[in-house]
């Protein structure tokens, strides 16, 4: 899977706050060692901003509070600024305090894929608290904004991508996974009223890779923390949620050949191509991903099934008409979801305001070529999704119906691949249709605590084109509930 989005600029490391001094410093003895950190505050552009270095993880946190852009709601707070995990890497958070019942809403994180995508992406065009009407030059309240049920938190990783900026060590979804759990016990110490809160993982896209194995992660985190032998505070993750996401590369390059052919929209190849990708299939992509074999194959075993499947099967399919491959009901230059987000956040008023160091970028390809160096895009986590399933917590796989870069059919062939208790009744069952106020917005089905949902009239970023039924499944599985119609 290649994340196509035209390239920005590279980012522009903006001066240092190095020379900035802090102005008073607070010691919190008081408190258990975990949360414990110093906080200060210092002035930068004319904006306050706070900075608390956490004692056990020796993160440091450097935020803006309430700078009056995007979330306009009264009362309701917003957070914005980076994370500093070591020397020079810096990650950049947006937080949004609940519209409703922020003092005890649960907290949930949105993350883009790519690999090396923002998730400004998702805040912007997707289910944040505000949005681009129709490519408006300025952005407006988003009433299905997620923070309309939980307090909301996007997080850029890895760093180099949209304002995080500095070194960046990662080149894999298993190496990318301890920053983010840094990152949450950092945010825990400094926002302790969250520590506790149901927390709930959403991904999208490479978040198919992202999502299974952070929430694996996290959940051996907790076991460890549980027996002693690491010290943190506890992630009570409750929901793993992933859109279109690219999980397994020998189910879904097999799905871009038969939804190519047999998709509800219009068909993308004959039935002769059809037969001929098959075999291609069958005779290159597969025994190629075979060697790659998810976890435990070389980086060059990896990185030559992705080529491999990239020239034979994805690349020519992709370029063989004029579709969007993130919603093949337009054709490739389909201005939606609107990009004038972008503008917005590279302008400096903007930046200073929210406090970023760096120059956006949407999709840098630094990133991105880190983890190509390991093969990582071949590697499945169908396996670790797998576990995350049998751990007892909400999964939610959902996918827009016309999207074809990680197209509902090969989603929903990996939903009815899922190991656990539930396998077989789940793979038999048929997907019946889903409403929000009896209105059809997809099919779903569920068994045991796994829910599948395939929306109508959806692209990639399936909560820009159906915001309504993306927050209706958001609050149900946030609710530790399957997915039900309303
Ligand atoms: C806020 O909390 C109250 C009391 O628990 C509940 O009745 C209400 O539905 C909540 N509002 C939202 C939007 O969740
Ligand atoms: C956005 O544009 C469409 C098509 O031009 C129009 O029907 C719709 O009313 C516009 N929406 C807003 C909020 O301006
Ligand atoms: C503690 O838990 C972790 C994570 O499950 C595990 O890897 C480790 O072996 C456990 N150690 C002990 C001493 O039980
Ligand atoms: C930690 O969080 C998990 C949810 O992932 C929960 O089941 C468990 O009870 C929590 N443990 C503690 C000690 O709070
Ligand atoms: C086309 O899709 C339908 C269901 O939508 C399925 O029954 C049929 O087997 C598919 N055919 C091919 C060639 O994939
Ligand atoms: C960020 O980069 C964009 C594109 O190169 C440029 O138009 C914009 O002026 C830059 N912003 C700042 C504050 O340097
Ligand atoms: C489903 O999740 C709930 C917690 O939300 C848990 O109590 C229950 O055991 C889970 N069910 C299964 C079948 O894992
Ligand atoms: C499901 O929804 C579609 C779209 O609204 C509708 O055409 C179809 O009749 C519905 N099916 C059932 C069984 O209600």
């Amino acid at each position: 899977m290649r994340f196509q989005a035209g390239y920005l600029a590279a980012s522009v490391v903006l001066p240092s706050l190095a020379a900035a001094l802090p102005s008073s410093v607070e010691n919190r003895d008081d408190v258990p060692a975990h949360i414990r950190g110093k906080r200060s505050f210092y002035s930068r552009d004319g904006i306050k901003r706070t900075v608390f270095e956490h004692e056990a993880t020796g993160a440091k946190m450097d935020f803006v509070t309430n700078s009056g852009i995007c979330e306009t709601t009264p009362g309701v707070n917003q957070y914005s600024g980076y994370l500093s995990v070591g020397s020079d890497e810096n990650m950049w958070f947006w937080f949004f305090e609940a519209r409703n019942n922020a003092s005890t809403a649960p907290l949930a994180t949105f993350l883009n894929g790519g690999p090396g995508c923002s998730s400004m992406i998702g805040l912007f065009q997707e289910n944040g608290p505000c949005h681009f009407v129709n490519g408006s030059s300025t952005p407006s309240l988003n009433p299905y904004s997620w923070n309309e049920y939980a307090n909301m938190l996007y997080i850029d990783q890895p760093i180099g991508t949209g304002f995080s900026y500095g070194k960046d060590p990662v080149t894999s979804t298993v190496t990318a996974a301890p920053y983010v759990w840094t990152f949450l016990q950092a945010f825990f110490a400094q926002f302790p009223q969250y520590e506790s809160r149901d927390f709930g993982l959403f991904t999208e896209s490479y978040g198919g890779h992202y999502g299974p194995e952070f929430a694996s992660y996290f959940e051996s985190q907790n076991a460890a923390i549980a027996n002693g032998t690491t010290k943190g505070e506890n992630i009570s993750l409750v929901a793993l949620g992933i859109n279109n996401g690219w999980y397994d590369p020998i189910i879904q390059y097999k799905a871009y050949i038969d939804f190519s052919y047999n998709n509800t929209y219009s068909p993308l190849i004959s039935a002769s191509q059809h037969t001929s990708y098959t075999n291609t299939y069958t005779s290159s992509c597969l025994p190629a991903l075979k060697e790659c074999s998810s976890t435990t194959g070389s980086n060059s075993a990896c990185e030559n099934a992705e080529s491999t499947c990239y020239n034979d099967i994805e690349g020519p399919i992709s370029n063989s008409g004029d579709f969007d491959v993130y919603d093949i009901r337009e054709p490739s230059n389909d201005p939606y979801p609107p990009a004038t987000y972008v503008s917005y956040l590279q302008s400096s008023d903007v930046m200073t305001a929210i406090g970023a160091q760096s120059n956006y970028s949407e999709c840098p390809s630094a990133p991105y070529n880190k983890f190509s160096s390991t093969g990582d895009d071949s590697r499945s986590f169908l396996a670790t999704l797998s576990t995350v399933v049998q751990s007892g917590i909400q999964v939610l796989l959902w996918a827009g119906d016309a999207d074809w870069i990680c197209n509902w059919f090969g989603g929903l062939a990996v939903a009815n691949a899922v190991d656990f208790d539930g396998s077989a009744a789940f793979a038999a069952k048929e997907a019946v249709n889903y409403t929000v106020d009896g209105v059809a917005g997809g099919t779903f089905k569920t068994e045991g605590n796994l829910s599948w949902l395939r929306v109508f009239g959806a692209g990639h970023e399936v909560s820009y084109y159906q915001p309504e039924v993306a927050l209706q499944v958001f609050k149900q599985t946030m609710q530790k509930k399957v997915i039900f119609s309303t």
